[in-house]
């Protein structure tokens, strides 16, 4: 081919390639550096938040510190203070308790550090002190778990256990509300015992063992509703410790859907779960770039999606999809 034509035909293979390049973030994206002060490593499904945090703050070339609370909100006050101390571009909070976070969040307001909620609130009160709050709508994850306990139950009497989460935790005053709001409206279900198990597995099973000890063996219990999955897992370990079968004597509902929920679905052990996506990071990343570059104010509140899941909807198939996700 003459060089001429060559040469032409070179520049439009550029063109065409420079044309359906992949984006490529802007250079503020690419300086911004996030402190996120996570709660801990409590559950399947934080461990999941955590792993899935650092690939999208990766997708999105962020520079993403984590602090590892271990469940403690003392820790999260001195991360967040450090991070203020380190002039970090914004501060992602998964607040363990709802109260006390108001000094501290004045403080990183004070040093125009905007900080971003990551799937639990803190009080109404705070609502100046943070730029959003990427959550779920936990109130109605307790409803979807209440709905389906009266459906499956129909009209006989049903005494349920229930296994709250963290004390203080917005999660686990919302998922008692919702679910209590939905058996209020079916006179033949009742709660007659309810404790926190802490949203951790071990927690889960001794806070069982105990009511099944106070139930005599667990007969007259009749469902377990559990704040978290890894609560029910637990749960239904102390239920096959004690004889019963978790799935067919007992219903459980809980919220998550973290993998081993979705095997206990597929052995017949588990009923039922409220998904919680792990996902927080990605929309509060987005809205937090969007704010940066172009001033775009974002809502108050980014609302992730709530979806139940039983043994009708392919739970090997779920799984499947979700084992690899760091749960
Ligand atoms: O805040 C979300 C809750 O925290 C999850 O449902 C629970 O597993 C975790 O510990």
């Amino acid at each position: 081919m003459p060089l001429k034509k060559t040469l032409a035909l070179k520049k439009i293979l550029i063109g065409v390639a420079l044309a359906s390049a992949p984006f490529v973030p802007t250079a503020t994206a690419a300086q911004i550096t996030v402190g996120f002060s996570q709660i801990g490593s409590e559950s399947g499904w934080r461990a999941a938040e955590t792993t899935v945090s650092k690939s999208e703050a990766t997708k999105r070339s962020v520079n993403l510190k984590i602090a590892d609370a271990q469940q403690k909100q003392e820790n999260q006050i001195k991360a967040i203070r450090s991070f203020v101390a380190q002039g970090v571009d914004a501060i992602f909070l998964a607040p363990v308790v709802s109260s006390g976070w108001e000094a501290v969040l004045k403080e990183a307001k004070q040093a125009k550090i905007p900080v971003i909620l990551l799937d639990r609130d803190i009080d109404p009160s705070g609502k100046d002190l943070y730029l959003t709050a990427v959550t779920s709508d936990s109130v109605h994850e307790g409803e979807v778990a209440g709905d389906w306990l009266a459906k499956a139950v129909g009209d006989k009497a049903c005494n349920i256990v229930e296994l709250q989460g963290t004390v203080g935790a917005s999660v686990a005053t919302n998922r008692k509300k919702g679910f209590d709001t939905a058996i209020a409206k079916h006179a033949n279900l009742k709660v007659v015992r309810s404790q926190t198990g802490d949203f951790t597995r071990a927690k889960g099973k001794e806070v069982m063992e105990s009511f099944i000890k106070a139930e005599g063996g667990g007969k007259s219990i009749c469902a377990v509703y559990a704040h978290n999955d890894d609560m029910m897992v637990g749960a239904i370990q102390a239920m096959k410790e004690a004889g019963l079968k978790p799935g067919k004597d007992i219903l459980t509902v809980s919220i998550d859907a973290v993998p081993d929920i979705f095997k206990a679905i597929v052995a017949g052990e588990a009923n039922a779960t409220v998904e919680l996506t792990p996902n927080m990071a990605g929309p509060a990343l987005d809205a937090l770039i969007a704010y940066k570059d172009k001033g775009t104010e974002p809502p108050k509140w980014i609302q992730t999606e709530s979806k139940l899941y039983t043994a009708t909807d392919d739970p090997q198939k779920a799984y499947d999809s979700k084992k690899g996700l760091g749960y």
